[in-house]
């Protein structure tokens, strides 16, 4: 399926959290990875891109999620696929051939690239697990609502999810735990009934001017 929302306002207003998913629906793996695409046009500081993401589309993932899945029964067995976003706490191990990449693409000067390699190295190195944990899930958080709005541009729905085993969820899918820290699950695929928009706050009440 291609793009089929240009709509900005009704992209916004239309993505409702989704938990029960039409099973009969699938998204190729060439179009997951155009919205990944897509979504990672998302910013990062640095531009130092720690997202690291694994699609859970086959039986046996499916399976291998399931008991980890806390409360969110419904999703693993309904959505088209779930999308893990993780963020990479060894960044530095791969930041030099992406900047190399980016010199090459004419995106980024040699002098920029010989200028932030070392400085993400240095604040990799010298921040303490949590703060940089921290840190890299919230770039990686801005992928992960562009990859969301990106679904809805595309006729997908999707869920969030964090109530999963963050503790087991890593080494059940045969990546390094101590590198790669879980930041959201999201549920794609296509809604089951109608879902209406939660109330929020307005603007004038939760803002101040000064
Ligand atoms: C970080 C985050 C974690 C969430 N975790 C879960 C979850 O584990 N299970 C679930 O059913 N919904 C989860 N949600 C969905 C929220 O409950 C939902 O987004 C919120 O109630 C607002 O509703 P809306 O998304 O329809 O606007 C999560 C949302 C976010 C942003």
């Amino acid at each position: 399926m291609a793009i089929v929302e240009t709509d900005f306002q009704k992209i916004l207003t239309s993505r409702h959290a989704t938990r029960q998913f039409d099973t009969s629906v699938t998204i190729s793996r060439t179009e997951m990875l155009q919205m990944l695409d897509e979504a990672m046009t998302a910013p990062s500081a640095l531009n130092r891109q720690p997202w690291r993401v694994v699609v859970i589309d086959s039986d046996d993932a499916r399976k291998t999620l399931k008991p980890l899945m806390g409360t969110n029964g419904t999703q693993n067995p309904t959505a088209s696929a779930l999308v893990l976003f993780l963020a990479d706490l060894k960044t530095s191990e791969h930041i030099g051939s992406v900047f190399d990449a980016a010199v090459s693409a004419d995106k980024m000067s040699q002098a920029a690239r010989d200028h932030l390699e070392p400085i993400i190295n240095k604040i990799e190195q010298a921040s303490p697990k949590p703060a940089l944990q921290a840190a890299l899930s919230m770039d990686t958080a801005l992928a992960i609502m562009q990859f969301m709005l990106v679904a809805q541009e595309h006729g997908y729905d999707t869920g969030a999810m964090t109530g999963f085993d963050h503790d087991h969820i890593v080494s059940a899918l045969d990546l390094d735990a101590n590198r790669y820290a879980p930041v959201m699950l999201i549920a794609v695929g296509k809604a089951v009934g109608q879902l209406s928009a939660s109330y929020r706050e307005p603007a004038s009440q939760i803002t101040t001017f000064k």
